[in-house]
């Protein structure tokens, strides 16, 4: 499913996620700097995207763990209402045409 990505450095790509695994995993297997350092397991933050406006109501919502995760960054790196941990977005031909930036790195 193609995800259109803003890089650390500013350039867009579209990457091809891998359908039934979380976005993290595709955006690190790209070599994007998305380390996922925890696996999934919403305790590193590596994985921290801003979701575009428009999807922000378009993929599951944040569960506590998450929110947590996330309010957790705010010393290390700009949160914005779109954050994401891109572990926690499942991949499916739902997400077609996604659009990620990635958080800086922390
Ligand atoms: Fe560690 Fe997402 S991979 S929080």
């Amino acid at each position: 499913t193609a995800v259109r990505v803003k890089g650390r450095d500013g350039t867009e790509q579209t990457v091809d996620a891998t359908d039934g695994m979380a976005l993290m995993e595709s955006l690190r297997d790209a070599g994007l700097g998305v380390e996922g350092t925890c696996g999934g397991a919403m305790s590193c933050g590596t994985c921290h995207v801003y979701v575009a406006a428009a999807w922000a109501d378009r993929l599951p919502a944040r569960s506590q763990d998450e929110a947590d995760m996330i309010e957790a960054l705010a010393d290390f790196v700009e949160l914005r209402p779109t954050s994401r941990l891109s572990c926690q977005i499942p991949v499916d031909a739902g997400v077609e045409g996604l659009s990620v930036e990635i958080a800086p790195q922390v």
